[in-house]
């Protein structure tokens, strides 16, 4: 199999999975319980706490487990809002994951205002429409670090800035970002940042919210003291565990990591363009997370593309993993201005840790054939496009 759809999520890394194995076999204590086997669990959470700060870059006490990237968007967005309840305003994104565009919808049913502040065909935000758009009532304004479906990085620093001014607080939806490019959250300037374990090589079903102290919010999980008042429920031991394993080795990665799948991703990059006649690349040509390609093969359905590259053993996705059961074009695809039918047409691959030059070889011996093939029996016409 080559794996290609690291964003959508990725691999356990080996010594996640020993680290998860030997922890599920031996702790099964409650980390509430205040006998030793209680207090073995609350010590394991808070080292996995002591990895996960050191690798974003935060303070431990800033750190809170959540139960998904998911619930750490929403507990951001909805406890801001909770806790500034004289502020009516939210301002967001026009290309979030659905994790925060739902929540801002939620949010406008429920009487607030909701702007959703453009983006350009790169996909970077529009900061004179962001500027117009925050006011002193805003209370929150959350604009995503990078983009999961095209790679797009936003310049967080200039958004910190914009709303800082207003006196709004920022959150940043970083599930993308964090362990693909350096950051250190204390130094983005944000008031509260997400990160996912299922996209660093831990386990799914685990995220983290960052808070900086001093940050209004109010809990949306209610029923139980966990995670110092803010999460209630009974922790997720081992798949925190697994999360704070994937943390502490992620710097131990990270330049290698790097300089190898920048190059692998390269490869593909100029490969694909060389050999595919009229493709259309989505994303910024620099300021996007450099494993990310996202192409519009025009005059193809993205579907036929993937189950095509399935057969042989390659997988891919049409836009973003969250979109694929959805009949609808991609938001973000729809937001930088892509015609309907080269959204309909595009196919986004993702590198991660486990890819291999090979996996970039097969890639480039099969796409190109596909795509010739399926344009051969379908009805599409170059002069078109
Ligand atoms: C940008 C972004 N935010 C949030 C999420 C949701 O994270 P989780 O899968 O942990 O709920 C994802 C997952 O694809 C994502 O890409």
């Amino acid at each position: 199999m080559v794996y290609l759809d690291n964003n959508a999520t990725t691999p356990l890394d080996p010594a996640v999975a020993d680290k998860m194995a030997n922890f599920m076999r031996e702790h099964f204590g409650n980390p509430s319980s205040l006998y030793p086997i209680g207090r073995k669990a609350k010590e394991m959470i808070n080292e996995a706490r002591t990895y996960v700060a050191a690798a974003v870059g935060a303070s431990k006490a800033s750190i809170y487990f959540t139960g998904s990237g998911t619930e750490a968007d929403n507990q951001a967005i909805l406890g801001v809002m909770d806790a500034l309840p004289d502020k009516k305003e939210f301002v967001t994104s026009t290309i979030e994951h659905p994790a925060v565009a739902e929540t801002a919808a939620y949010l406008e049913s429920k009487g607030f205002k909701v702007t959703y502040v453009p983006v350009d065909s790169t996909g970077t935000i529009d900061l004179d429409a962001l500027r117009a758009a925050v006011s002193p009532q805003t209370g929150l304004v959350s604009v995503m670090h990078a983009n999961n479906e095209i790679g797009t990085i936003q310049p967080i620093a200039d958004v910190v800035r914009i709303a800082h001014e207003q006196g709004a607080l920022v959150h940043t939806d970083a599930v993308q970002s964090f362990g693909k490019i350096a950051f250190r959250a204390d130094d983005l300037g944000v008031d509260l940042l997400t990160i996912s374990s299922h996209k660093i090589y831990g386990p799914k079903g685990v995220g983290a919210l960052y808070v900086r102290k001093g940050t209004p919010l109010r809990p949306f999980v209610h029923g139980g003291h966990q995670e110092r008042g803010l999460r209630a429920g009974t922790e997720n031991t081992i798949g925190i565990v697994g999360f704070g394993e994937a943390a502490r080795i992620l710097p131990l990665h990270f330049e290698a990591d790097k300089v190898r799948l920048r190059r692998l991703t390269d490869r593909l990059k100029t490969g694909l363009e060389a050999a595919v006649p009229k493709i259309h690349f989505n994303g910024h040509p620099k300021h996007r997370i450099p494993t990310t390609l996202s192409y519009a093969f025009l005059g193809l359905e993205s579907e036929a593309i993937l189950l095509s590259l399935a057969t042989k053993g390659i997988c891919v996705s049409t836009g973003s993993a969250c979109s694929e059961e959805s009949e609808e074009v991609s938001h973000v695809l729809q937001a930088i201005g892509l015609r309907p039918e080269f959204a309909r047409s595009t196919v986004r691959m993702s590198l991660g840790r486990f890819n291999t030059e090979d996996d970039v070889t097969q890639v480039l011996q099969v796409l190109p054939e596909i795509v010739a093939k399926l344009r051969k029996i379908s009805a599409w016409d170059p002069a078109e496009f």
